[in-house]
């Protein structure tokens, strides 16, 4: 599951946990992969510290070296290149936290608590899983965990485990997506992946979801950060599809005035040509929503939709010269590949 590197690293971490009797642990994504034995692609590793990530990176950063940078509002510091392991990138440490919603949508009030207390306050069971990195202290060089180890060690209060192996995406509580409804994206791009299913009360909250609009208290901003992020997923069409099927789309656009429906046609005909080929970075896939989005909505509320995505006037007055010239159809080859590709979706309808 982790490169040679990430192993050593994760021993090395280990250790130093041992030494000074503090807990770190490998949560989300990572316990994950660990669980489907997938490999990890990132020369990065996010850890949770039980107790001050500042004060653990401190430690890690004056045996280690390397850079660190603290984010004290955040709880969380980085440190990065350490000298100390070839091809890690960052190493994140995050201190355990819990989280209050005080008001639906807006961000929530954190403070530091236990590793169980993090667990809580996580979106799905499958992401509320954790794995210590203690464990990883007393491997030999060149040895993996063995399937016994994993199971063993896993801390897993919601199941997570079971669910992960059958599909099922669940929320942990009921007000899961009125608390943090950029979660209504996040399922649907866990389903996808995972190939399965919402849980059945976890659809039910998803629906009650779409139809008391929670998604019109997140800001524009948010929910268009969310569709780039399904963009990215691998089979980005059949979250798109999935998306459409469940009213998300029609939901994400009640307030912004665009046409939801030829919004997920211009999209899925995208997608279709594009084919295999994936998007390189998530401003290319910005670029391309822009597109869609301008596209579908209509010209008294284009200015606003520059406004909620807080472009420039420069890269306003640049986007729109490459949509009016291929409108026009005067080709040119320097045009972005995104303007191109919508551009010859809309056409295609
Ligand atoms: N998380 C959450 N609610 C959110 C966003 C994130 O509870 N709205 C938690 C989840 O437990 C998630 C972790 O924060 O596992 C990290 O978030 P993120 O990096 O977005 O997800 P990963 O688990 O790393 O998965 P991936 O990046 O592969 O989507």
């Amino acid at each position: 599951v982790f490169t040679d590197q990430q192993t050593k690293c994760l021993g090395q971490l280990g250790q130093l946990a041992d030494f000074h009797r503090i807990e770190l642990f490998l949560v989300g994504g990572a316990v994950r992969d660990i669980l489907r034995g997938e490999v990890s692609q990132d020369s990065d590793l996010d850890i949770l510290v039980e107790g001050d990530a500042k004060d653990f990176a401190t430690k890690a950063k004056d045996r280690f070296g390397g850079r660190l940078k603290v984010f004290e509002r955040f709880f969380t510091a980085k440190l990065i290149n350490p000298d100390a392991f070839d091809g890690i990138g960052e190493i994140d440490f995050a201190s355990s936290r819990s989280e209050i919603y005080q008001v639906p949508g807006a961000l929530p009030l954190v403070k530091c608590a236990s590793l169980s207390e993090d667990l809580k306050r996580r979106d799905f069971s499958i992401n509320a899983t954790a794995f210590s990195v203690r464990l990883f202290a007393n491997l030999a060089e060149g040895q993996a965990l063995s399937r016994e180890q994993i199971d063993m060690a896993l801390i897993d209060p919601f199941q997570g485990k079971a669910d992960l192996a059958q599909g099922l995406i669940r929320i942990l509580h009921s007000e899961s997506f009125r608390d943090d409804p950029t979660r209504m994206f996040r399922a649907l791009r866990y389903v996808v992946r995972v190939g399965g299913a919402l849980e059945s009360l976890t659809e039910l909250a998803f629906r009650k979801a779409i139809h008391l609009d929670y998604l019109s208290t997140i800001s524009f901003k948010r929910r268009f950060n969310e569709l780039v992020k399904m963009l990215l997923e691998v089979d980005a069409a059949a979250v798109i599809q999935l998306a459409a099927d469940t009213g998300l789309f029609k939901s994400t656009f009640i307030n912004t005035h665009a046409d939801s429906e030829r919004f997920s046609h211009v999209l899925s005909k995208v997608l279709e040509h594009m084919g295999a080929q994936v998007f390189d970075s998530s401003e290319s896939v910005e670029k391309l929503l822009f597109f869609v989005f301008f596209d579908c909505t209509p010209a008294a509320q284009q200015e606003q939709l520059f406004q909620d995505l807080a472009i420039s006037k420069k890269t306003q007055k640049q986007l729109l010269k490459e949509w009016i010239s291929l409108l026009k159809g005067e080709y040119q080859s320097s045009y972005s590949r995104e303007a191109q590709a919508v551009f010859g979706a809309v056409n295609d309808l």
